[in-house]
């Protein structure tokens, strides 16, 4: 057995994953792997709880395969996977449904956003999906889940659903913490710097995706929301300059300070085109690798399937434990 601690964490398939995904999760897991012990999932059941295109989903679950390994996620340290591929996911999340309380999860950021815009398909998935998150997590024993900003509070229901189960059963699971960098766990969109940078987006323009032409992600920033002020300075009152810095920042290394005072008397023009060049710069390698990466599918097709092999043996200890707890007959 590995003496490391355990990670686990995941991207949805549901749109092509962006700058935030990549600065606000998969950089860090990058950073973690030597570390822990790592299982990075592409949680494909979570993405139909919104309406797909079966053909759109399949080729963007490859993708996100593609992109964790071009980012720098080494298949040979990690355990690299798609979600349906392992049972266990949905087994564990209906006990974990069985525990959970109806009003703990209405009142879910994410779920109670979706269900005031008055979505039509406003499916049971939707309402159960932070439950299975939760199994995914406890699934592997993990000690922690490094994530964006936007999903701390289902990290907690994670922890309350571990602990309200070992509590009436014994202990079963390892309550797992959260991991959230300090800096920049919440990426903005570019044209609405209040709200985060989001997949789902309709504006095309509010978000850079992690694969798209160098010359699209040069005019998203060229017309990136700034303001009035002038200054490149990081503040509360500049959301789309704070943002835009808080880019700059993550991708080059060098930090606010240095940034606001290299900038200091000039205007958003120079900044942005600077900016534009540190985050080409910053993404070519993704961009070269994951062009490589996507012309040889056996080899994704192998990592996927031994990452399945992996995860599966881990999953179902956990989960032949649980179904012995709450009383099922074992095989
Ligand atoms: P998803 O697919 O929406 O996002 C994947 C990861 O990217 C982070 N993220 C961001 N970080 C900073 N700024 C942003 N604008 C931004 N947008 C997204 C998210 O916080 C996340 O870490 N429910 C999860 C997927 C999931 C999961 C899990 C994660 C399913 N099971 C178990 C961890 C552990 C989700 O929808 O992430």
């Amino acid at each position: 057995m590995s003496e490391k601690k355990v990670i686990f964490s995941g991207v949805k398939p549901t749109g092509e994953p962006t700058l935030g995904n990549y600065l606000g999760a998969i950089k860090n897991w990058v950073a973690l792997q030597d570390e822990y012990e790592c299982y990075y999932c592409i949680v494909d059941l979570h993405a139909i709880t919104v309406p797909q295109e079966p053909k759109d989903l399949r080729r963007r679950s490859l993708e996100v395969l593609a992109q964790y390994i071009a980012s720098g996620i080494e298949p040979e340290k990690n355990t690299l996977f798609f979600q349906s591929h392992v049972s266990a996911h949905a087994e564990l999340a209906w006990v974990l449904d069985c525990i959970s309380y109806m009003g703990q999860l209405g009142r879910m950021t994410q779920y109670k956003e979706k269900s005031q815009k008055g979505e039509e398909n406003l499916n049971a998935g939707l309402f159960t999906y932070p439950v299975l998150m939760a199994a995914d997590i406890l699934l592997y024993q993990a000690d922690l889940v490094p994530v964006g900003d936007d999903q701390k509070q289902h990290l907690e229901l994670a922890r309350d659903l571990a602990i309200r189960f070992n509590n009436r059963y014994s202990e079963t699971f390892k309550v797992p913490d959260i991991y959230v960098s300090k800096f920049g766990s919440r990426i903005m969109g570019l044209q609405n710097p209040l709200s985060k940078m989001s997949k789902s987006g309709d504006d095309e323009n509010d978000y850079i995706l992690l694969i798209e032409d160098n010359d699209t992600t040069v005019r998203k920033i060229k017309r990136a929301v700034t303001d009035s002020i002038g200054l490149v300075k990081y503040s509360d009152e500049q959301p789309g300059i704070k943002n835009l810095i808080t880019i700059y920042s993550k991708l080059s290394g060098e930090s606010i300070e240095e940034i606001e005072s290299k900038y200091e008397g000039q205007g958003y023009g120079k900044f942005k085109t600077d900016l534009s060049e540190v985050v080409v710069e910053g993404l070519k390698p993704v961009r070269e690798k994951f062009a490589d990466l996507m012309k040889n599918k056996d080899y994704l097709e192998k990592i996927y399937t031994e990452g399945a092999k992996q995860a599966e043996y881990v999953a179902n200890k956990t989960l032949r434990k649980v179904y012995k707890k709450v009383g099922f007959i074992p095989r």
